[in-house]
């Protein structure tokens, strides 16, 4: 039966339905709820690349992931993210981002299909709504944010894991930058657009303003209250708005393979 149940602190829900069966009105419903909640997972679905990837279809056109090879020829979409039992150091995504802010449109959507998961609770994901973040801002700061820029770079903090995973695929290591906004109004509510991993700097002068405000401003992006943590077991899809969540892998020791397709 089509049920959509909201998580802790209202930043996501979990929705029982058969993908592979979808209504028109269950569609509408899916969407409605990503665009309330910013995260929507379904558990037990046994989706084939061809079914996933027309699924991801009807949120947008799937992007190319500039840093990650496709799965093979067939589906270049879908990329693997993996972490072996012997990978030594952090896993892909251990600190809290948006995905590729350093292009100069990002994915609007993230999907992750999970294939191999370790014991359920032990591999999550962790969401922070930046809508709530944004919500609870105090007035003078929203007001300091509102027309400013940042920089943001795909050598950014979080690159220590992604360059590895570059050398190991033999990628080119070129640097990615892209300046946004940082407050954004996505689905009629304000957001906050910056992404810690990638951060650079802000496009403001102040030097002494800039480290206290970037101090003040991350901190406030990831307060528990703002927060959601995703279990995984096998089998499971979710899909996150990318322009108003921020997520990181936690640390887990294990074998981990994880589908995922971007969305224009
Ligand atoms: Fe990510």
């Amino acid at each position: 039966m089509f049920r959509i149940i909201p998580q802790k602190n209202n930043v996501a829900a979990e929705i029982n339905c058969d993908l592979n069966k979808l209504t028109s009105y269950e569609l509408k419903q899916i969407k409605s709820a990503l665009n309330n909640y910013g995260l929507v997972y379904f558990r037990k679905q046994k989706l084939s690349s061809k079914s996933y990837l027309n699924f991801a279809k009807k949120f947008g056109v799937p992007a190319n992931y500039p840093r990650l090879k496709g799965l093979n020829s067939k589906y270049p979409k879908i990329t693997v993210v993996e972490r072996k039992a012997s990978d030594k150091g952090p896993s892909f995504g251990e600190q809290f981002h948006t995905d590729s802010s350093y292009t100069k449109k990002p994915p609007r959507f993230t999907m992750l299909l999970s294939k191999l998961v370790p014991a359920r609770g032990i591999a999550n994901t962790e969401f922070s709504s930046q809508y709530l973040a944004f919500k609870n801002l105090p007035i003078k700061i929203k007001k300091k944010l509102k027309n400013l820029k940042a920089i943001f770079s795909s050598a950014g903090p979080i690159s220590v894991t992604r360059l590895d995973r570059e050398n190991e695929k033999g990628k080119d290591n070129k640097e990615l930058k892209a300046n946004h906004k940082i407050i954004r109004k996505i689905n009629k509510k304000f957001t906050i657009y910056c992404s810690p991993g990638h951060f650079k700097k802000f496009l403001s002068n102040n030097k002494k303003y800039n480290k206290e405000l970037k101090k003040f401003l991350f901190k406030q992006q990831v307060k528990k209250k703002f927060q959601y943590s995703l279990e995984w077991e096998k089998n499971q899809l979710a899909i996150w708005d990318n322009r108003s969540m921020l997520h990181q892998a936690t640390p887990f020791k294990g074998t981990r393979i994880m589908h995922r397709i971007t969305i224009q």
